[in-house]
């Protein structure tokens, strides 16, 4: 587990955002209502609010992303921060450099914040620990660790639609085992307190010992879906996985794939989530997927407002940004 140390400054504020273990209750929640006046900037005619100009944002991605490395990317510039987009192919990392190096040059250019994807457990750990103390770092991914955006993106879309954590039944399908965004939605439904989270998957993708981190694990999906609030479907990350941990493709969605069928089992309004990349007819039917219980897509709009608070609320320390009821807006004839 991170400590709590490094993710908090003296004062108790945000300064890393690097796993959601470590935060208490009201830390989550506090992040969660600071999205709530972002998830509208996009309405007004100047989609942009000035709470972080003249600060300076790296995306330092590792491995592949569409949605978090855009979000991230249009977060900052809502913020009104300057956004650097570094390619980790073109980088002097090709040529050798060290993570660490390439970090340290990029301090020397006065950023303010990287945020990290990476394919390794623990990177943005490791970042966090050996940059400048003015230097936030966000973890946008480490391997099969942790997610901690994506969790709190997931938890303010559930949010919305169901309005209290207590009394849900959340269920969590298909590859656990490789699934750092499973890892950390465990860990924030389990901290605001939903009364009960199922995992369900093939005996060989779930973790020895997940049950320690307050699941229940099943193996049959219908008994798993009976009474379900919300339901997560994961995709199956062939690239992390070695050896045959699965029969076929086919045979895996005949058992884990979120068909009509299946969800008919489920409560009737019940909400069906996806982190992405989907796979359909592989984890999920494309009729579930674009129905109406489906949230997938609101889920990558509300990761808009989710990174914008994380942002806002690390960099803003040295701001000495409050979390604002209410945002106001550059003015339009400012552009
Ligand atoms: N959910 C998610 O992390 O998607 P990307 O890999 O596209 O960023």
């Amino acid at each position: 587990m991170i400590s709590k140390n490094i993710q908090l400054d003296e004062q108790g504020r945000l300064k890393h955002f690097l796993s959601i273990e470590g935060f208490k209750r009201q830390h989550l929640i506090s992040i969660l209502d600071a999205a709530e006046p972002f998830a509208n900037v996009h309405e007004q005619a100047v989609k942009k609010v000035p709470l972080l100009r003249g600060k300076t944002i790296v995306n330092l991605f590792f491995e592949a992303s569409t949605r978090t490395r855009t979000t991230f990317e249009l977060a900052a510039k809502r913020l009104s921060a300057d956004v650097l987009n570094i390619n980790i192919n073109t980088s002097a990392t090709s040529k050798g450099e060290s993570l660490l190096d390439m970090l340290h040059n990029l301090e020397a250019m006065h950023c303010d914040m990287f945020i990290v994807r990476h394919n390794q457990s623990g990177a943005a750990h490791l970042i966090a620990q050996h940059v400048s103390p003015h230097i936030s770092v966000i973890n946008a991914g480490d391997g099969c660790h942790s997610h901690p955006s994506q969790a709190m993106l997931d938890m303010f879309t559930i949010r919305r639609h169901k309005k209290e954590f207590a009394n849900l039944i959340v269920i969590i399908v298909g590859d656990i085992l490789h699934s750092r965004v499973a890892r950390s939605q465990i860990h924030a439904l389990n901290t605001l307190g939903v009364s009960e989270v199922r995992v369900v998957a093939p005996k060989t993708l779930i973790p020895t010992q997940i049950e320690t981190l307050g699941v229940h694990v099943y193996h049959d999906m219908q008994s798993a879906l009976i009474g379900a609030d919300v339901i997560i479907m994961l995709r199956l990350q062939k690239e992390r996985m070695q050896g045959a941990l699965l029969p076929s493709e086919d045979e895996y969605y005949h058992q884990y794939g979120l068909t009509e069928q299946k969800l008919a089992y489920a409560k009737p309004d019940a909400i069906v989530m996806h982190p992405g990349p989907i796979n359909r007819g592989v984890e999920i039917a494309s009729s579930i997927a674009d129905g109406p219980q489906s949230v997938i897509l609101e889920q990558v709009t509300n990761g808009i407002a989710i990174r914008m608070a994380v942002m806002s609320q690390t960099l803003g320390r040295s701001l000495n940004i409050k979390p604002p009821k209410q945002i106001t807006a550059i003015a339009e004839e400012s552009h």
